[in-house]
């Protein structure tokens, strides 16, 4: 299988590149944003002429905030990319992968999504990533869109590294306690994505790790996996952190379609524990 992966070097697009890389028989082509700019009009030619089998779209806008003072350039990515690049799969018979969030949902408290339920985004970001999903699905009959939340993986700037970078800057930390999603692992995504992608199964997946957390819980969690428990958390509530874009409080993702194909990702809290061994000279205790 000939698969091109765009926004290669991002945090997600890394982890799919390498989990592909391992694959024999598959040849990967991973186009960063230089190589590959989803929003330039000339992409779909540029896909067409790679022939590739399968596209991995992982480039997006993904700067929620900022999303609120740039809608044109966060639709451009991530409306009108995904577009284009369902455009240039259509033109070669490839099919497509296109990365989606939990933000989509409104998140009502107490709720949780499956994969037919039907998008309520609020934000820029939402909405534009919600566009994204509507534009592969009209253009690819061979499509999957993956929702995935709160990713973390080697060299990201995410939840977990920001807590701890700020529990050293600070020596205590106020967490949102009542904002609650799926904390995940992206190597985690990469490798369902293999299996989902040789399944042939297209349509809608939740890829999220097991079980559910909040904010505060995650960042407790990290703390404890590198020796910063001693750090005192306080709980506040969303509105004490206000935000451009305020997040959905209980955009809570199930699996159901995946795990019907036997595609089950192991619970946040092991792949946290995995990921803090990876990256433990990252998080080593500072020297004072
Ligand atoms: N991170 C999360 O918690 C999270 C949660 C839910 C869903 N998602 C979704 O998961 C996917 C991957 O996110 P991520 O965490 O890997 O984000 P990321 O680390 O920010 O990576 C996104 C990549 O896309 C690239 N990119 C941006 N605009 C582009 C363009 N016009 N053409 C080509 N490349 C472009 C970026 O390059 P530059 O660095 O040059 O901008 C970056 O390398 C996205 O679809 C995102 O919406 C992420």
């Amino acid at each position: 299988m000939r698969v091109l992966i765009t926004g290669a070097q991002g945090q997600l697009g890394r982890a799919v590149a390498q989990a592909m890389r391992a694959m024999t028989d598959w040849q990967v082509i991973a186009a960063g944003r230089g190589e590959l700019d989803i929003t330039r009009a000339d992409a779909a030619g540029q896909i067409a002429a790679l022939a590739p089998d399968l596209v991995v779209n992982t480039a997006a806008w993904t700067d929620v905030d900022r999303a609120e003072q740039e809608p044109d350039a966060a639709f451009a990515a991530n409306a009108l990319g995904p577009l284009t690049l369902a455009e240039g799969c259509a033109a070669c018979g490839a099919a497509l992968v296109q990365f989606s969030t939990n933000e989509i949902f409104a998140g009502d408290p107490g709720r949780v999504y499956y994969e037919y339920d039907l998008p309520q985004p609020r934000s820029v970001y939402a909405r534009s990533k919600a566009a994204g999903e509507t534009a592969a699905a009209r253009v690819l009959n061979r499509f999957y869109i993956v929702r995935v939340a709160w990713l973390f993986g080697p060299g990201g700037n995410h939840f977990p590294a920001k807590m701890i970078a700020a529990a050293d800057r600070h020596g205590t930390l106020r967490v949102v306690a009542d904002e609650i999603g799926n904390p995940t692992y992206a190597p985690d995504v990469a490798a369902a994505l293999v299996a989902l992608v040789q399944t042939g199964h297209f349509g809608i997946y939740h890829l999220v790790n097991t079980g559910q957390a909040s904010r505060l819980e995650l960042a407790q969690a990290a703390l404890d996996l590198c020796g910063r428990a001693h750090v005192p958390l306080t709980p506040i509530r969303m509105e004490e952190w206000p935000r451009a874009a305020p997040p959905p409080p209980h955009a809570v993702l199930v699996n159901q379609a995946a795990a019907r194909l036997g595609i089950v990702l192991r619970p946040w809290q092991e792949a946290l524990r995995e990921y803090m061994q990876v990256e433990q000279a990252r998080f080593a205790l500072p020297v004072v």
